[in-house]
């Protein structure tokens, strides 16, 4: 069975799902590939956002939604994928955005160069709340970083999030592959956005994937609750 731990199938919150009808048929699509836990991480941005309040209460609305049409997987909880900006740790009620009944905190760096800043604001929210970040899609910046940026990263007291398209590409899968030996602690996730260009694909990870790094991950949610 798979815990996808990264997904915007709540709809019409970010730019993933476009309606309920869309988060219905993609979480029927992640139940059809073993999916039996969902966690749902609509982007926060904080210079988007009127508040961490506003943003919550916008997100129930969406998982009630779904929720009440009897979704094919009906364990879905609630998380965020929170991009990384300065001053992000000063922002009240950041701690409202873990997932949800846990100490995981889902991570997204942005798509530029390495800034030290960035761990600096991962540590003083994790620091303050007893927190374990999650980095999302690791794999995505390997054409940002170089190979001692991206080894800082990894020093980092963090779950190093992959999602599952990085099993279809030769660079990304020999990356995790590597990490995964090396003893980093690995979850994936399908990052679904649509039905179409970016849809669920735990298909993907059945196919390649072997069988141990999928229970780990899944011990390592079970973990964090
Ligand atoms: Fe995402």
């Amino acid at each position: 069975m798979f815990i996808d731990c990264h997904c915007h199938i709540l709809p019409q919150i970010d730019d993933g799902s476009e309606s309920t009808e869309m988060s219905l048929q993609m979480i029927a699509l992640q139940h059809q590939q073993g999916v039996e836990r969902i966690i749902a991480t609509p982007h926060f941005y904080a210079h988007r956002e009127k508040s961490v309040s506003h943003y919550l209460e916008k997100r129930q609305n969406a998982f009630q939604k779904v929720m009440s049409a009897n979704p094919a997987v009906s364990d879905i909880r609630l998380g965020a994928e929170v991009a990384v900006e300065h001053g992000l740790s000063q922002l009240p009620d950041i701690e409202k955005l873990a997932f949800q009944g846990t100490k995981l905190f889902l991570f997204e760096f942005p798509y530029s160069v390495f800034n030290q800043r960035y761990i600096e604001e991962i540590y003083n929210i994790c620091n303050d709340y007893g927190f374990t970040p999650v980095i999302a899609h690791l794999h995505r910046y390997l054409e940002y970083y170089t190979k001692s940026e991206m080894q800082k990263v990894l020093e980092m007291d963090a779950i190093f999030q992959f999602n599952n398209e990085a099993f279809g590409n030769f660079r990304e899968r020999s990356f995790c592959k590597k990490i995964l030996k090396q003893g980093y602690r690995v979850i994936f996730g399908s990052d679904a956005h649509n039905l179409t260009s970016r849809k669920p694909n735990f298909d993907l990870l059945a196919r390649k994937a072997k069988p141990e790094w999928i229970e780990n991950a899944n011990q390592i949610l079970r973990i964090s609750g």
